[in-house]
C-alpha cells in the first residue's frame, strides 16, 4: 500500500512538473496610442525586450501601438475585463477613476519636468499610483513625455489670441476650464482623431509635447506652435489589481524589474526627444515656431491660474502644494 501511495505521490509531481515545463507563456497585451518612435513607444519595446529575456518561455508581451488595440477612452475599462492587460495612458485620462491625478493637468503648476519627476518619485506622487485600488486598478509607474506647447493656424502671444479658438483636448475637465478660461472652446477627442481634426479644420488648435508634435505630424498642418511649456503630459503604467496579483511569485518582481527598466529607458528618451523633435520642428519649416516674452508668459499664466482654485476641493489642497514644493 505504502509503495503504492509513493508511486501515485510520484507519478502526480512528475505531472505537475511537466505541467509547469510546458505551462504556456503569459500572454500580456500592453496598448497604447502613441507611435513607436516616441517615449512611451520606445519604454512598451524596451519592456518587452526585458521581460521576454528575463521570463524566457514564461511570458508573451504584445505591444499595441497607434491605438491599433484600444483608444485610451477603453483601454482602462478592457484592462478591468482582461482583454489588455497593460496600459499608460496620459494622466490626463483617469478622471472616471480617481480626481486627484488631476493635479498633473493644472496649468502652470510645474516649472519643468525635473519638477515633474520630484513630486512622481516623492511621497505624494508614490501615493497616487494607489489612488485606483479600489476601482480595481494598479499603477505601476509614471512614465515621462514632456511639456506640453500650444498649436494653431494662427500665432498664440497672449490669451486674446486664443479667444473664440477651437482646441481639442484630452478627457480632462481641468482641461476644460483651462481653456475656458482664455474664452477658448475646448472639444474632447481622441488622440486618434487629431491630424483629421486638424486637416479638416473642425479645431483649430491643440496642446501637446513636442514628441507628440512630430510623431504624428501635426507641426506640418498647425501654421504656428507658440512654446508654452504650459503644462506636463505624463503617462501612468496601469494594471488590473487582480492580474498584477494573480502572477506567479517568481514571475511578477521579474517583471517589476523589467517596467522599471524601461521606464527609465523611456524617461532618456523623453528628455532627448524633448529637444531633438522640437530642433526637427523648426527646421522643418513647415510651422513657425514662436517664443514668447516673460510678459505674455506672464498673462497667460494669470488668465489659467484660477483653474487651480476651481480643482482644489476636488484634487486636495495637500496634493497641489505637494506638487508646487517640488518646484523648489
Ligand atoms: C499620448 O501621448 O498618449 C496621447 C495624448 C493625447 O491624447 O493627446
Amino acid at each position: 500500500m505504502r509503495s503504492l501511495t509513493k508511486a501515485v505521490t510520484f507519478a502526480a509531481c512528475m505531472l505537475a512538473g511537466a505541467a509547469t515545463a510546458f505551462a504556456a507563456p503569459i500572454t500580456i497585451k500592453f496598448s497604447h496610442v502613441v507611435a513607436e518612435n516616441t517615449p512611451k513607444g520606445q519604454m512598451a519595446l524596451k519592456f518587452k525586450e526585458l521581460a521576454e529575456s528575463r521570463l524566457p518561455g514564461k511570458v508573451n508581451i504584445e505591444v499595441y501601438p497607434n491605438s491599433q488595440l484600444f483608444g485610451d477612452g477603453k483601454v482602462l475599462e478592457a484592462i478591468l475585463l482582461g482583454d489588455v492587460q497593460l496600459a499608460a495612458p496620459s494622466l490626463s485620462k483617469f478622471k472616471k477613476y480617481t480626481k486627484q491625478v488631476q493635479v498633473f493637468d493644472l496649468p502652470f503648476l510645474f516649472k519643468d519636468m525635473a519638477a515633474v519627476d520630484r513630486f512622481q518619485q516623492g511621497p505624494t506622487g508614490q501615493k497616487l499610483l494607489t489612488s485606483l485600488e479600489n476601482r480595481g486598478l494598479t499603477g505601476l509607474g509614471y512614465i515621462h513625455n514632456g511639456m506640453k506647447q500650444m498649436s494653431a493656424n494662427k500665432p498664440l502671444r497672449t490669451p486674446a489670441d486664443a479667444e473664440g479658438l477651437k482646441f481639442r483636448i484630452m478627457t480632462s475637465d481641468v482641461l476644460v476650464s483651462q481653456f475656458e478660461a482664455v474664452d477658448a472652446i475646448p472639444l474632447k477627442k481622441p488622440f486618434s482623431e487629431v491630424f483629421t481634426l486638424m486637416q479638416t479644420k473642425a479645431i483649430d488648435g491643440a496642446e501637446n509635447p513636442w514628441s507628440n508634435l512630430y510623431s504624428k505630424k501635426f507641426f506640418e498642418i498647425q501654421d504656428y506652435v507658440t512654446e508654452t511649456n504650459h503644462g506636463v503630459l505624463d503617462y501612468m503604467v496601469v494594471t488590473s489589481a487582480r492580474f498584477w496579483k494573480g502572477l506567479p511569485a517568481d514571475v511578477r518582481p521579474e517583471l517589476k524589474k523589467a517596467l522599471d527598466e524601461a521606464i527609465a529607458f523611456g524617461n532618456k528618451v523623453a528628455e532627448e526627444k524633448a529637444m531633438s523633435d522640437r530642433q526637427r520642428i523648426i527646421d522643418s519649416n513647415r510651422t513657425t515656431v514662436l517664443q514668447i516674452t516673460d510678459a505674455e508668459r506672464q498673462q497667460w499664466v494669470e488668465a489659467m491660474k484660477p483653474v487651480w482654485k476651481q480643482f482644489e476641493r476636488q484634487i486636495g489642497k495637500d496634493i497641489i502644494d505637494a506638487a508646487l514644493q517640488s518646484n523648489n
